[in-house]
């Protein structure tokens, strides 16, 4: 059995659950795996940069909403990051802070100090691949690490470790699919009659609505996660700017139930398409035949199918995840980084 020290960086919807299921998970972890673990770090702009080298108890942490919460739990508060992590010594980070579409930032910062301090790094955030995933994929190898991300498209289902592991020398050319939860559940949501500004609310109490949710709506997450398969499983640097992109937000309730009783509801459909000079990608809005079974995929559901040099075509489709399926991806990324 070995005991792995881990920090948290940001505390909000997603890390909270992963703590929740490493609880859960906890003998699994013991009895399979041979990994024991406490948390020795956690930190979020309302509560600071708190360590406990002995590890927080799991249940206090998750009910620490300020830093204040943190003085009755063994923390200390440390100013800066590099302070933290030589206080908490983690072996793993996980990174979930909130989506920056421009540049990646902070948590491009984050995983690279991490990594170099000697510690996997493991995100949920889609910015540092899409910005950085050379640079820290090369720093990983080059410290013996792991650098993954399972959880950053449709949350926990294996798609680049699918890649990874078990399609070698495979070429992508070309993937659609919708895999934007927040706007599916608007578009569902709509469709059965509420406002827009109700079926947002809908996916804000799911958990699954960026924190930022115009970055949802206008299409961002959804081409950010485009770009994310593009630079990691078709080996292509494609930046979120330039997959074309347009949202949900001009569309209205009458449109989007018309198109449904008329058996073509709308959909935000990702395409990427591999061509001469790189990879052509784009966001959009599209109507599509109840005999395409992407027009049956609601709610938080997502799909994506692939087309490659090898399978003319394979379908990927998850039901209603929830927050756990996220974390899962996390717990999973650890397993493999622990076993590495
Ligand atoms: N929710 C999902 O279903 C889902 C699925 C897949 C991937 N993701 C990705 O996972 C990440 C987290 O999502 P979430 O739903 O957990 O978001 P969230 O509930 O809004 O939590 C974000 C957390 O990050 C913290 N944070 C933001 N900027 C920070 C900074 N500069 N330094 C330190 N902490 C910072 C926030 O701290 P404060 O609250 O103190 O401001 C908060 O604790 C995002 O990148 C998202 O795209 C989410």
């Amino acid at each position: 059995m070995k005991t792995f020290r881990l920090g948290l960086i940001g505390f909000g919807n997603v890390n909270r659950t992963l703590v929740e299921l490493l609880q859960r998970k906890d003998i699994q972890l013991g009895e399979r795996h041979g990994i024991d673990w406490r948390i020795t770090g956690v930190c979020s702009r309302r509560i600071g940069w708190q360590v406990n080298a002995d590890g927080f108890v799991p249940d206090e942490l998750l009910r620490a909403r300020n830093s204040d919460a943190f003085v009755g739990m063994g923390g200390q508060e440390y100013p800066r990051y590099s302070d933290w992590l030589d206080a908490a010594q983690p072996d793993a980070v996980f990174e979930a802070t909130s989506l920056n579409v421009e540049s990646g930032q902070p948590a491009i910062d984050h995983i690279r100090a991490a990594l170099e301090h000697g510690a996997h790094a493991i995100t949920a955030n889609k910015g540092p691949v899409v910005h950085a995933y050379e640079e820290l994929r090369d720093l990983a190898a080059g410290r013996g690490k792991q650098f993954l991300f399972e959880s950053t498209v449709m949350d926990g289902i294996p798609i680049f470790s699918l890649f990874r592991n078990t399609l070698p020398a495979i070429e992508v050319k070309s993937f659609k699919g919708i895999l934007n939860s927040t706007t599916n559940v608007i578009l569902t949501g709509m469709e059965r009659g509420l406002s827009f500004d109700e079926s947002l609310r809908l996916a804000q109490e799911l958990g699954v609505a960026e924190t930022d949710a115009s970055y949802d709506i206008d299409g961002w997450d959804a081409a950010v996660k485009v770009a994310a398969l593009v630079n990691v499983i078709m080996a292509v640097h494609l930046p979120p700017q330039k997959v074309e992109r347009k949202g949900i937000r001009e569309l209205s309730g009458e449109a989007v139930r018309s198109a449904r009783n008329s058996g073509s509801p709308y959909k935000l459909i990702c395409r990427a398409q591999r061509n001469q000079s790189g990879v052509s990608a784009s966001v959009c809005p599209e109507q599509i035949p109840l005999s395409d079974p992407m027009a049956l995929v609601s709610g938080t559901s997502s799909i994506i199918q692939f087309e490659t040099d090898i399978f003319p075509a394979f379908t990927i489709t998850e039901e209603n995840p929830g927050l756990f399926a996220t974390a899962y991806g996390m717990l999973a990324d650890f397993i493999r980084a622990a076993s590495s």
